[in-house]
């Protein structure tokens, strides 16, 4: 059964989970802007599908270490609201993965980390200059990695031994990016795949617990923990993505449709 007991807000992740309850967080996946330099804008090739393709956010910092201030006072600020032994994952990539995890280590401990998931997506174009950019970075800490919540998602076998079989996820994870056909595509820049976060939360949000995404853009992980049965929370600074996954969490309500997103 859905849980579309959400709560989004238009707020910065700062002060959003300044208001939360102390200990009430059970996983915390967070995909903020990568660093990147630009402003990340809707793909225009969406008009020829009718999708919106006006939203836009800011992904630019004067530097790394400007970038990585601006993450550190806002996991530092998240912490109070996790459970002991909540789960943390921070999506990124090659621009950060490096410094973001020097400061989880700082944050929680070096003992606390779990995993460098890799995310492997595969649609994109070639380079000759130097191997092809296929994957994102999704670190995984615990708060407490004796006690978390993980339970193994199981994926289809690759081996001929195993053929027609599930086996146990490894840390490379296969999920083809949304091409330009998905039906769940919004037209918000980055978008996520659902598949991808039904995979991570089932993993490390128990049944019934609460996943908290503080930088919730078109609001993939709300839906994916909606369709689990996991209670969401989330926020955005930007208003339309927060109008945008309050449609998309309306469209999980039992009885309601899949529909195109319309244009707020
Ligand atoms: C990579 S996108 C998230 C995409 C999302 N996972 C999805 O599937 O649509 C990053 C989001 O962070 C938001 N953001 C940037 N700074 C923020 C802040 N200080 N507080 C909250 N959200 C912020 C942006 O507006 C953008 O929607």
């Amino acid at each position: 059964m859905p849980n579309t007991d959400a709560h989004v807000l238009r707020a910065d992740w700062l002060e959003y989970v300044r208001a939360l309850a102390p200990a009430s967080v059970d996983l915390l996946f967070a995909d903020p802007p990568f660093n990147t330099g630009i402003t990340r804008s809707s793909p225009p090739s969406g008009a020829r599908r009718g999708r919106v393709t006006s939203y836009r956010y800011t992904d630019a910092w004067s530097d790394a270490a400007a970038y990585i201030d601006w993450l550190r006072v806002r996991l530092t600020a998240a912490l109070p609201a996790l459970r002991p032994a909540a789960n943390i994952l921070i999506h990124c990539d090659w621009r950060a993965d490096h410094h973001v995890r020097i400061l989880l280590d700082q944050l929680l401990g070096p003992d606390r980390f779990v995993n460098h998931i890799i995310w492997s997506y595969g649609l994109g174009g070639s380079s000759p200059r130097r191997f092809a950019r296929k994957h994102d970075d999704i670190l995984f800490y615990s708060r407490d990695p004796a006690a978390c919540h993980f339970d193994p998602p199981r994926v289809p076998a690759t081996s001929r031994r195993l053929a027609g079989r599930v086996k146990k996820a490894t840390d490379v994870l296969d999920i083809p990016s949304l091409n330009n056909m998905a039906r769940e595509r919004t037209g918000y820049p980055t978008q996520k795949p659902v598949a991808l976060l039904e995979l991570l939360i089932a993993a490390c949000c128990p049944p019934g617990g609460v996943v908290l995404d503080p930088c919730c853009g078109s609001g993939t992980t709300l839906v994916a923990a909606a369709r689990l049965g996991r209670t969401a929370l989330g926020c955005d600074l930007n208003p339309r993505a927060v109008a945008l996954t309050r449609r998309r969490l309306e469209r999980e309500r039992p009885g309601r449709t899949p529909a195109r997103p319309r244009t707020p």
